[in-house]
């Protein structure tokens, strides 16, 4: 039996942890099926049902497993691992817009990161449970993580890397996981989204710099003036109709919902912990300011102050 996924650059997980997918299944069988049960759900499986096949709920729940008992970790491990899947499937749209600017699909790769534009939207309202977890409720069970802290999401650094985040001291940290230590090197190496839309506008000839095109893309995205320069011609004709405009506002989209999740995430931490130092070896709140200060898509922002 074959599994559907998304189109992305991950292997599979090991069949072992992935729920086998349910038969398929046509509008005409569904039609006859709905017509065979009077117009109401089917109740009768011989296994587990078909929904259990796909979404996988035994697997999902077998992996909130707290280390205490106290009643507000549930909250904080549910939460972690939401926002993780979240990061999956930012990661997947952006390489999919990245594929669609590369095949001079412009309509597709807006479509994919407006549809971001709504997923980072929930992956920030998550925010929302956690935001009451106060001090004492943390200590409760926090020295029981030991070390673990989000700084070692790796899927995160995925995420910052297609905006432009580049930092190789994070990808240090998953030496000794090589499959995504390896992954990590190629993203870090690789083309941010950023690099991809320049690709592109250079492509329709847009006077993109040729040193921004080969420029290092291991380290992070710089303004540069004539890319500053090319936005802001863009943006001067603010209609629906100039595509490029719309494909910089969803740009522009991106990079301002994902900086109000790391400025919220900033917040969580100075209620939950205030400035005491973090579980991931860092000073706490003051690295995070400093790292949530990292401006995603810069030259789109600076293109604003010349129109
Ligand atoms: C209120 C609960 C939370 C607290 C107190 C907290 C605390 C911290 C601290 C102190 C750091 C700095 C690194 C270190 O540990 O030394 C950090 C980093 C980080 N945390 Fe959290 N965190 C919380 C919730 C979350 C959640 C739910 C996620 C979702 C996955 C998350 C993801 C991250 C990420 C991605 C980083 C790295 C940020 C960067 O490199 O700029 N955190 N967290």
């Amino acid at each position: 039996m074959t599994t559907r996924r998304l189109p992305g650059a991950r292997p599979e997980p090991p069949a072992a942890i992935r729920p086998a997918a349910p038969p398929p299944l046509d509008g005409d069988t569904r039609a006859e099926r709905a017509a065979a049960n009077a117009g109401l759900p089917t109740v009768e499986f011989a296994e587990a049902t078909p929904y259990e096949a796909y979404v996988g709920v035994r697997q999902l729940q077998a992996l909130v497993r707290t280390v205490t008992d106290h009643p507000a970790e549930p909250a904080f491990l549910v939460v972690t691992q939401v926002m993780e899947l979240w990061f999956t499937l930012l990661r997947r749209e952006w390489e999919l817009a990245q594929r669609q600017l590369r095949a001079d699909d412009l309509d597709g790769a807006v479509a994919s990161i407006r549809r971001s534009v709504h997923h980072l939207r929930s992956l920030d309202a998550s925010w929302g449970s956690l935001l009451w977890l106060t001090p004492a409720e943390f200590n409760g069970f926090r020295d029981s993580l030991g070390e673990a802290s989000g700084f070692q999401s790796y899927e995160y650094r995925d995420v910052e890397f297609l905006l432009g985040l580049k930092a190789e001291s994070v990808v240090r940290p998953h030496r000794g996981l090589p499959v995504v230590h390896a992954d990590l090197q190629r993203a870090l190496a690789g083309p941010s989204l950023e690099d991809d839309v320049l690709a592109y506008l250079a492509r329709r000839g847009l006077p993109v710099p040729a040193a921004v095109l080969a420029r290092d893309r291991s380290v992070p995205h710089e303004p540069d003036p004539a890319v500053t320069g090319l936005w802001a011609d863009v943006y001067r004709d603010p209609r629906p109709a100039n595509e490029l405009f719309a494909l910089g506002e969803a740009l522009t989209d991106v990079a301002e919902v994902f900086t109000t999740w790391r400025q919220r995430h900033v917040t969580a931490v100075r209620r939950a912990m205030g400035a005491k130092p973090g579980s991931g070896g860092s000073a706490g709140l003051v690295w995070l300011e400093r790292s949530a200060a990292r401006v995603v898509f810069p030259d789109l922002w600076a293109a604003r102050t010349t129109v």
